[in-house]
Order: C-alpha cells, then sequence, then structure tokens
C-alpha cells in the first residue's frame, strides 16, 4: 500500500492535463501533513484488511472507504512491531474532536479501550484482552470536518488492575482520558497515531 501511493504521488505531478480524468480512477492515502503527522510515534500500525495500514493517513472517500469504515469494517488490526512479548498494554482509540474540531466540548469520545493486551498478540496485531469499551466505527457527523482517529498505546504498569468508573461507563463522550492515564499510572504512551476522517456524505 505505502509502495502503491508512493508511486501515484510520484506520477500525478506528470499528468497534469489528464488529472481531471484520473482522478475519479486514482484512489490516494494521503500522508497527514506537519502537526497532524508528529502524533505518530513508535511505529503503530492500524490495519483494515480491506485498504492494509491506515495509520498516519485521510481515508480518502473514493471506493466508499469512508463509508465503509462508517458502517462495514469491524475492529482493525492494531500492530506494534516493538511490544515486548511478555508485558501487557493498554489500547485507547479516542476522538478528540467531538463534536468538531473548532469546539470540541466532547472531547474525548471513547471508540475502544482495552487493557491486558499481550505484547505476543500486539506483535501480529491482535488485539485482545480485558475490554472495557467495544469498538465503535469513526461516524463523523455532516459539516463537522475532519476528526482525528486516535490511537494509544500504553505499557501497563504490573499488578495495576483497571477499570472505568461507573460514571465513565455510562458514556462514550466527554471523557477524561487525562485523569485515566493518571489514576492507573500509564505514563505517556510508548506508541501512538491516528488516522483522519469525516462525513462520507459530505
Ligand atoms: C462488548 O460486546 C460483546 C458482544 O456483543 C458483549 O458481550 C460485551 O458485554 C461488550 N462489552 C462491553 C464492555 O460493553
Amino acid at each position: 500500500m505505502k509502495l502503491l501511493v508512493t508511486v501515484l504521488v510520484t506520477l500525478i505531478p506528470l499528468l497534469p492535463s489528464a488529472w481531471g480524468s484520473e482522478a475519479s480512477r486514482t484512489c490516494i492515502f494521503q500522508t497527514l501533513s506537519k502537526p497532524d503527522h508528529e502524533f505518530c510515534r513508535g511505529g503503530l500500525e492500524v490495519i483494515y484488511p480491506e485498504v492494509g495500514d491506515v495509520s498516519c493517513s485521510y481515508i480518502p472517500k473514493c471506493h466508499g472507504f469512508r463509508q465503509k469504515l462508517s458502517g462495514e469494517w469491524g475492529q482493525p488490526r492494531v500492530r506494534y512491531p516493538h511490544a515486548k512479548k511478555s508485558k501487557k498494554y493498554v489500547l485507547v482509540m479516542v476522538d478528540p474532536d467531538s463534536p468538531n474540531r473548532a469546539n470540541p466540548q466532547h472531547r474525548f469520545w471513547r471508540h475502544w479501550l482495552v487493557t491486558d493486551i499481550l505484547g505476543s498478540d500486539l506483535k501480529v496485531g491482535k488485539i485482545r484482552g480485558k475490554v472495557l469499551t467495544n469498538y465503535s466505527r469513526p461516524k463523523p457527523p455532516r459539516y463537522s470536518g475532519y476528526h482525528r482517529y486516535q490511537f494509544r498505546l500504553y505499557r501497563q504498569p504490573p499488578h495495576e488492575a483497571i477499570a472505568l468508573s461507573t460514571e465513565d461507563q455510562e458514556s462514550l463522550g466527554t471523557w477524561n482520558l487525562k485523569d485515566f492515564v493518571e489514576d492507573f499510572d500509564l505514563g505517556h504512551p510508548v506508541a501512538s497515531t491516528q488516522f483522519l476522517t469525516k462525513s462520507y456524505k459530505d
């Protein structure tokens, strides 16, 4: 996928006049630009089987990819090649741009939360462990612009039983991620990445 994108990006400037007609046939996973790119650290991969690794990319509208992401695809594989086999990890997926990036009153929207993931599973992208919040698909509302979908991977401190408060369990929105990280001593993510998408109807 990465190679294909590189080849396409290299070819596009060579086709200025053909671009208009090519656009409908070319489907590019554009890499995020500077500030958003900096969130991608540690080599974390987010893999939706139909399209491969989408980390640090925009999900393109072509081929119905945004629509499939919102309505069809299940939870992605999340791979961390540098995981330590016998250690445990916590995976958090959140949308910081709820309801929109300019005015994110509901930051963070919790999309997925799994603890006790074994490093040996992470190495092959298999996310299983203690599911505190089931995966819910990114469904950015119409006219709310691009949303970031962030994946943060933490090393889980030994002997630490992690749970959501009753209050947090009741709501996915306005989740205080900072408190959660502090309460359970998770420290800084060992790796993080994100992809961006917006409503497929826009
Ligand atoms: C996640 O989904 C499964 C299957 O639908 C369900 O049994 C489980 O209770 C859910 N877990 C949470 C934390 O909501």
